[in-house]
């Protein structure tokens, strides 16, 4: 890193991301659960995760350690509300402790309401479509309260809705997955989208009523959608329906929570795959670490005053040199951004761990390596390199 790459704005934070169900292990009142005993032909089981709902302290010790300032990580509803209307006092002493820990550690927590996982009960009985579901989400937010009130400052109520929204199509085995644009990810269930939106407006005020001062806003799947001649249309209907619409809902919020991973590309017949000799990483996805770039000035372009928090980015790769160049490429990007005063207010890496990626353990998107036996850590050469641009304050 040399004196001439742009500087990181006072306040900027650098850390890494997580999610409950991904690492803690054990999540057994979950939805996730459920269909992971239901499907094992298709889904590998979570089972005891990275151990993490033991591990954290030794988890952020890392993060700490390596010179990151902050860790996104997320509440298990179901482990705060098992049973409709039954909270449990241990697991939201759990959290509260977390929050506590990272405070300690100098890490800002930024914590994560909903990562994809819902309480079984709260699926079994309509999920986001039935009608009380803003007041059942509200009634576990009003139990986290010790948690929020423990040090939290900027809260996730709800991960990539967008993706929420999709995938509820998928898990219900919605015969028309076919988006009619000639390829990509199905379109997002309309019901659940406005639900969704409810529940995340809804939750917004009765969080800024409750606690002063915390800042609240959601994280969308970001797909960096471009077109090649002839394709426009179909670009356009797509970013409308998978990204926009879930960026306008959150014009009013206090921050954007900006997840890039990769790119989707159409073409006058429909999604255009990456040429042969394009790289593409674990996950077959196609390596364009100049997805984060385009995620950032699109969100800007969309909901225009919106502060952004990159809440996730990064690659699956066996190389971990490979995880630092696309890092710092993407980074590049983001610096590019800043210096032209988009108002970007942290970077967020997805993963801290190699973790379960729903209903898969070959992905290994972490910075840190985790047995899948003994759950021992081993960080990666690329922990080290993003703690370092963390302390040097330089892109
Ligand atoms: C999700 C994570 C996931 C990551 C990589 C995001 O869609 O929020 O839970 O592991 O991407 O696929």
């Amino acid at each position: 890193m040399s004196a001439d790459t742009p500087a990181l704005p006072d306040g900027f934070i650098v850390g890494a991301s997580t999610a409950a169900h991904q690492i803690e292990g054990g999540n057994t009142a979950s939805d996730w659960w459920a269909y992971e005993q239901a499907h094992p032909d298709r889904l590998q089981p979570s089972g005891s995760a990275c151990d993490s709902f033991h591990r954290w302290p030794e988890d952020m010790d890392l993060l700490a350690a390596a010179g990151l300032q902050a860790y996104r990580f997320s509440i298990e509803w179901s482990r705060i509300e098992p049973v409709n209307g039954e909270f449990s006092d241990e697991a939201v002493e759990h959290y509260r402790r977390m929050v506590v820990g990272a405070r300690e550690r100098g890490l800002e927590p930024i914590v994560t309401l909903h990562h994809f996982t819902n309480p079984a009960w709260f699926v079994d009985g309509g999920g986001w479509l039935h009608s009380d579901a803003t007041r059942r989400f509200v009634s576990y937010l009003e139990r986290i309260a010790p948690v929020l009130d423990a040090g939290v400052e900027r809260v996730i109520t709800i991960n990539e809705p967008n993706m929420v929204a999709i995938m509820h199509r998928v898990l219900a085995g919605d015969a028309h997955l076919d988006n009619g644009l000639g390829g990509g990810l199905p379109l997002p269930h309309e019901g659940v989208r406005d639900a969704l939106i409810r529940v995340h407006q809804g939750a917004r005020e009765f969080l800024h009523t409750r606690h002063r001062g915390l800042r609240v806003g959601w994280s969308v799947a970001n797909q960096a959608v471009q077109f090649v001649d002839g394709g426009e249309e179909r670009a356009s209907a797509y970013r409308e329906a998978i990204e926009d619409v879930w960026l306008r809902a959150a014009a009013e919020d206090d921050h954007i929570g900006v997840q890039a991973y990769t790119r989707t590309v159409f073409g006058p017949e429909g999604k255009v795959e990456p040429e042969a000799h394009v790289a593409r990483t674990t996950t077959g996805w196609e390596y364009y670490p100049a997805a984060l770039e385009e995620a950032i000035r699109h969100t800007a372009d969309v909901i225009p005053g919106v502060p952004m928090l990159v809440t996730e980015n990064g690659i699956s790769t066996r190389d971990d040199s490979q995880r630092i160049a696309y890092t710092r490429d993407a980074l590049q990007g983001l610096g590019r951004c800043l210096e032209e005063g988009i108002d970007v207010r942290g970077y967020l890496h997805w993963s801290l761990l190699d973790n379960f990626e729903w209903g898969n353990w070959e992905p290994t998107f972490g910075l840190i390596a985790v047995d899948r036996e003994t759950f021992a850590r081993t960080p990666k050469p690329s922990l080290a390199w993003l703690g370092a641009l963390a302390a040097d304050r330089r892109l």
